[in-house]
């Protein structure tokens, strides 16, 4: 019964696949990844999301496949107003795009953003019509003090106190130590935190939210360890930073397949 059951959720959850390009690119080696990611297209039973640097959006997003689909990598909490270097859910909404990264560990940890503040971006994101890729995970220290769970349902606390429709929300699990070193989580380390998060929005949110929501891995995802993370029936999917860059991104994109 397990094993029909976890079958089950992997049809319901359909596998997504975000490339997060951070401050990365310029227009030549946009056209470079947008070349592999076009010849690579159609993506099936797989949902594609690159976020490239805001300046980039739109040059990225006119020339990708449409079945790629365009992320920005942060947006602020109100509409417009003078808050200098920020850019609205609106102003992505008005150009075209669905998605927004917030929360990422980058934006956490080197500009201090606070849990309440990424869950209001999300919030207000949610509320002007876009879906968020929320990114939640712990620092080495904090693991190693054994404070892994705590910390990942502090982070998402602050989405059930803002009551959130999660049904436009896909969580990242991204452990701080594993971004950008090269050191992935075990395929046990991943899917302990998974099924945790999904206990989490089973007990906060709902039942069908903790069936229905996609719980994606990142940090240091690559082509050879993506299979065998992407066998397991809670990771539906991942964030992929350094790797996003390169050709192998594809082979990611189609781990499941
Ligand atoms: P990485 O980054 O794949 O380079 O570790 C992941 C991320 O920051 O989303």
């Amino acid at each position: 019964l397990s094993n029909s059951l976890s079958f089950l959720s992997i049809m319901v959850r359909k596998f997504v696949v975000g490339g997060n390009w951070k401050m990365n690119g310029d227009k030549a080696t946009i056209d470079g990844i947008v070349g592999f990611l076009n010849a690579g297209a159609p993506y099936n039973n797989v949902e594609v999301i690159v976020s490239p640097p805001a300046p980039y959006l739109l040059y990225a997003k006119e020339k990708l496949n449409e079945g790629v689909l365009v992320a920005a990598q942060n947006c602020y909490k109100v509409a417009k107003g003078a808050f200098t270097g920020e850019q609205s859910p609106a102003m992505l909404k008005d150009i075209g795009l669905k998605w927004v990264i917030i929360g990422h560990s980058e934006r956490r940890h080197v500009f201090g953003e606070s849990d309440s503040l990424t869950a209001e971006k999300t919030q207000h994101a949610i509320a002007e019509g876009l879906s968020v890729i929320f990114c939640v995970g712990e620092k080495l220290e904090e693991r190693e003090a054994g404070h892994t769970k705590d910390v990942n349902f502090r982070q998402l606390q602050a989405l059930v106190d803002l009551k959130v429709d999660w049904s436009k929300v896909v969580i990242a699990y991204e452990p701080v130590w594993a971004i950008g070193t090269g050191k992935v989580a075990s395929p046990a380390q991943a899917d302990e935190v998974h099924k945790w998060i999904r206990e989490f929005l089973a007990q906060k949110a709902s039942p069908e939210v903790a069936e229905q929501t996609r719980i994606i891995y990142g940090g240091s995802v690559t082509a050879d360890n993506c299979v065998e993370l992407g066998k397991l029936g809670d990771i539906d999917g991942f964030l992929v930073g350094g790797a996003s860059l390169k050709p192998d991104f594809v082979k990611i994109i189609n781990a499941r397949n």
